[in-house]
């Protein structure tokens, strides 16, 4: 099954000239959404992990089901206000501008060896800010996972040089 040819790209979304990669025909084809969750979760199953965290807003559609398939919670990484408990914060650069991503202070215990996990890397800074978060926190992260990496917008060479280890399961160069 090829994950990869179920995304679909539409050009000059949301801005002229970027090659937006949408994976809504990914996530409404049973066999493609059920495939990605499976390989994703078959690479983890024999590592221990203690919490699956996800980044809003397509992370959480992909990394939730991952962690019922490991049998591990889910923590979301929501953009700013929208946690109701008291958080963690991280500023990160956009393409354009700037936005915040904030974590509960009581989702992440010292020790916990983390998976983080969204849809896409691009440039690494979402990620980037997500990892940096669970590691104030005391926790370790095990991987950064993404069903698409774009390698030449230099988002997984950025968390490797940090000593991240990245995995994607598809890439659009
Ligand atoms: C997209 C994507 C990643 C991030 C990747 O999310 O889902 O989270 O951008 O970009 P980066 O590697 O350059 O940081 P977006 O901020 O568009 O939010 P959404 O998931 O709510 O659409
Ligand atoms: N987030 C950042 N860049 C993106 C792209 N090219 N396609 C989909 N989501 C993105």
């Amino acid at each position: 099954m090829q994950i990869k040819s179920r995304i679909r790209t539409i050009a000059h979304y949301p801005h002229e000239g970027i090659m937006f990669r949408d994976i809504t025909t990914l996530l409404k084809d049973p066999v493609g959404l059920r495939t990605t969750i499976q390989e994703i979760s078959n690479r983890y199953k024999t590592l221990k992990i203690d919490k699956v965290a996800g980044i809003e807003s397509r992370g959480f559609i992909i990394g939730a089901p991952v962690a019922y398939e490991l049998g591990l919670g889910f923590v979301p990484i929501r953009k700013k206000g929208k946690l109701p408990a008291e958080t963690r914060g991280r500023d990160y650069q956009l393409e354009y501008g700037s936005d915040r991503i904030e974590i509960h202070l009581d989702a992440i215990q010292r020790g916990d060896r983390v998976l983080l996990i969204d849809d896409l890397i691009a440039t690494g800074g979402t990620a980037e800010a997500a990892a940096a978060l669970i590691q104030e926190m005391g926790g370790e992260v095990v991987e950064c996972c993404f069903v698409i990496d774009l390698p030449d917008v230099g988002g997984r060479s950025r968390l490797e040089i940090q000593g991240f280890k990245v995995f994607a399961l598809c890439e659009f160069a």
